[in-house]
């Protein structure tokens, strides 16, 4: 059977014609060519394929985020949708063992023939990274030239005009800060979390003082980290000392924002803070996963080409390195635990303020 007008058809429908059609090995233009191009080639476009259904997906949480009032079915929905880029980032990463089937020699019969072409002019990679919140100065500089610097002009374009769109993370900031069940009332959340931290830091070093294995020097290293802990807690209390924070770039999400972040996931048992709390939890996972595939990924150019630069010019695995370390989104996200005190110690919430972050109905007893 073929396809006809009326009914559709497998290949036409996938468009397997264009598609089967897009491999095409450069080592075949100069000679024999290499066996393993075909897989490298391959690989590339499925993680392209990947790409753009991440886009897709980022997408549809902007649409969903970027209004006044974000109702909880769209909450639901947004949370949805990045779970399934969690889903899709296990398969970018496990996309590798297939590629490192290829042995480094197997590589050398084609890596000549791709110069200059390199991820680097990956433009879905950098629509992924900007939709998600990614500004110019968080990636680590490659020589000090912009992250588009090897792109043509039409993809440059294309990049640069979404570092003026909304993104992933302004929307959450400003949802976070918008949110109202972080509002008490009379209730001085505030004041009461606060001597439970204090109480909770004394603790530690009395822990660390009591501790018989440890030497006076150890004691002192271990007490004055614990003294660092507490200057990230002063700033959670102080504005003018998060602002100053803020202006050094140390962290990115604003003060409310970030307080309204972390009283979710202290109080995330309540009903209706759970599902806030999923999607500030996808949100970390997100992170995480982009951050492990850029260092499985640095792993493997460190296999595949040594200390040898990259085919896009740059120091090769050691930038990809750095990078990994560097290039993050939701990292105050991440660092939300320094904050975190055990459920124990947390401030009890009056029954009003309970009444507020339950569902309303309540069985008969
Ligand atoms: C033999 C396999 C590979 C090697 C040796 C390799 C190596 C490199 C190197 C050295 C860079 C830094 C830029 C440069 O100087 O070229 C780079 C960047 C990049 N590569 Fe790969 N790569 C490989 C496979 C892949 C695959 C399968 C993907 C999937 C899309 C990919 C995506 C990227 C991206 C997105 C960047 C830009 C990263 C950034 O600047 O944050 N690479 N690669």
């Amino acid at each position: 059977m073929s396809g006809s007008d009326s009914a559709l058809y497998y290949g036409d429908y996938l468009q397997l014609g264009k598609l089967l059609d897009a491999q095409h090995l450069e080592s075949g233009k100069n000679g024999p060519p290499a066996h393993d191009e075909m897989l490298f080639i391959i690989i590339h476009q499925a993680y392209e394929l990947w790409f753009k259904q991440i886009l897709w997906e980022i997408d549809g949480v902007l649409r969903i985020l970027d209004h006044k009032v974000v109702e909880e079915k769209g909450l639901g929905k947004a949370t949805a949708h990045l779970e399934r880029i969690v889903a899709i980032q296990r398969v970018l990463t496990q996309q590798i063992d297939v590629l490192e089937t290829m042995t480094p020699l197997d590589f050398l019969d084609f890596r000549d023939d791709l110069v200059p072409a390199s991820g680097f002019q990956s433009v879905q990679w950098r629509l992924v990274e900007n939709k998600l919140g990614m500004r110019k100065h968080d990636r680590h500089a490659f020589e000090k030239t912009s992250y588009t610097s090897r792109f043509t002009d039409k993809d440059k374009d294309r990049v640069e005009a979404t570092e003026q769109h909304a993104n992933l993370f302004g929307l959450i900031q400003s949802w976070l800060e918008r949110t109202p069940f972080v509002q008490f009332g009379m209730f001085d959340f505030w004041e009461q979390y606060r001597e439970s931290v204090d109480k909770m830091l004394a603790s530690d070093e009395q822990l660390i003082r009591d501790n018989p294995t440890l030497t006076e020097a150890e004691v002192a290293v271990q007490v004055a980290n614990l003294k660092k802990t507490s200057t990230h807690f002063d700033a959670l209390f102080n504005v003018e000392r998060y602002e100053e924070l803020l202006q050094k770039g140390e962290v990115r999400l604003s003060h409310k924002a970030l307080r309204a972040a972390l009283l979710i996931h202290l109080y995330r048992d309540e009903p209706i803070l759970h599902l806030p709390f999923r999607l500030l939890h996808v949100l970390v996972d997100i992170d995480e996963n982009f951050t492990t595939w850029r260092y499985r990924h640095a792993l493997m150019a460190m296999r595949m080409i040594g200390t040898k630069i990259g085919t896009g010019g740059s120091s090769g695995s050691e930038y990809l390195r750095k990078a990994a370390d560097n290039n993050r989104v939701f990292g105050d996200l991440n660092n939300l635990s320094t904050f975190f005190i055990p459920r124990s110690e947390l401030p009890v919430l009056p029954d009003e303020v309970k009444t507020q972050l339950g569902f309303y109905w309540r069985p008969e007893v």
